[in-house]
């Protein structure tokens, strides 16, 4: 791999990308990585081992065009703007982005190697350029339960989310964060007090969550000590997009869309910084016991871990406390539900930033570079 260039490097999913490729060591694969940006024309890169080099116009087509791969996590409006025209003008390098906007384009593949490297291995086979990572709550499950669809175990799933700030920017994490610190200033001195009585401080806390001074401008509405169930725009059959892509990507990444697995569920923000959380109930194709699903589920890929149905373990190890900020993705509350034996519970976590967004991009270049 010659010239890769690099941008949006410098935002919330780009700094995790980069961060990633210096802790494995990637830029040495690269003989000569370009950094990108939209504002800042001229002034020095980052030094990932060879130096810092100015940094060129992520607007200059004639730029970009020396690429052989081009990788981007500058956001959908960025790639709607350059994608096109780049391709138009003849140029056939790499293009990995981390937006959705190509996701479902004839051309595209979306990535997660650890569940679809034969479908990648296709793609590049045919000559395809363009390789998208795929939305952070279906990739997140497809790394918790990936091999119980290659064992042809899913009939269908429901995914219950409980998705985090992250999810929706930088700007909503910093705002999650001054609601909480509102409310908690809001009621400090009754809170330092042990005599003070809880329902005054709850009273205080609603006050404060419904005050029009409360900040809400990212989210529109109150997120600590509260949740919103709606994420990403409204489709006309009721479901929410990110609700819409549980389906669409989840078969898309298998390459399933003859013969579709049906997904769906509710997509809900929650109070988390960065790891998404996921309720499913999937039906199985057969009734299989326990231990045959945990070894499926243990044995799809490296980084997924089956916790034990325990409460100690589960409240320890499944959750966003414990996930954030690493590449495991445990997956637990394994059981046979009431509705049936071949109706299965799970509940799982995973970093959206890591496996929902860079790790997938940097394991594409990676590929690329073998
Ligand atoms: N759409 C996701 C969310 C993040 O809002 O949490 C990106 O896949």
């Amino acid at each position: 791999m010659n010239r890769v260039g690099f941008v949006g490097w410098r935002g919330m999913v780009g700094s995790v990308l980069m961060d990633r490729m210096r802790a494995e060591n990637d830029f040495a694969r690269i003989a000569e990585p370009v950094f990108f940006t939209t504002s800042q024309v001229g002034q020095p890169g980052p030094d990932v081992g060879r130096g810092a080099q100015p940094l060129l116009d992520a607007e200059s087509l004639d730029a970009l065009r020396e690429m052989d791969v081009i990788v981007t996590c500058q956001g959908g409006d960025y790639t709607k703007s350059i994608h096109p025209r780049l391709r138009a003008s003849g140029w056939d390098g790499y293009w990995i982005d981390a937006a959705s906007a190509l996701r479902m384009e004839p051309n595209a593949t979306i990535i997660l190697d650890p569940v679809n490297g034969h479908v990648i291995d296709a793609a590049l086979d045919a000559g395809q350029r363009d390789f998208i990572g795929g939305n952070c709550t279906v990739s997140l499950m497809l790394m918790a339960i990936g091999g119980l669809f290659h064992a042809g175990l899913v009939e269908w799933v429901s995914a219950m989310t409980y998705q985090a700030a992250s999810g929706a920017g930088a700007k909503n994490m910093r705002e999650l964060l001054e609601q909480m610190g509102a409310l908690h200033a809001s009621v400090r001195p009754l809170l330092a007090d042990p005599a003070s009585a809880i329902l005054d401080i709850d009273r205080g806390v609603t006050e404060t969550m419904r005050d029009a001074g409360f900040p809400t401008a990212s989210f529109g509405a109150p997120l600590a000590g509260s949740l919103i169930p709606w994420i990403d725009t409204q489709l006309e059959n009721g479901q929410s997009r990110e609700e819409w892509k549980g389906q669409a990507e989840t078969n898309r990444i298998l390459g399933l869309e003859t013969a579709p697995i049906p997904v769906d569920g509710l997509c809900v923000r929650v109070g988390a910084m960065r790891c998404h959380s996921q309720g499913l109930t999937i039906k199985l194709t057969r009734d299989v016991p326990l231990p045959e699903i945990e070894q499926l589920i243990a044995g799809a890929n490296e980084w997924v871990r089956v916790i034990p149905n325990d409460r100690s373990l589960t409240v320890r190890e499944l959750s966003p406390a414990a996930v954030t900020g690493t590449l495991s993705v445990p997956v637990g509350r394994l059981r046979k539900m009431n509705l049936g034996p071949d109706y299965l519970s799970a509940f799982t976590v995973g970093d959206q930033l890591l496996w929902g967004a860079a790790e997938p991009l940097r394991r594409m270049l990676a590929i690329l570079a073998d």
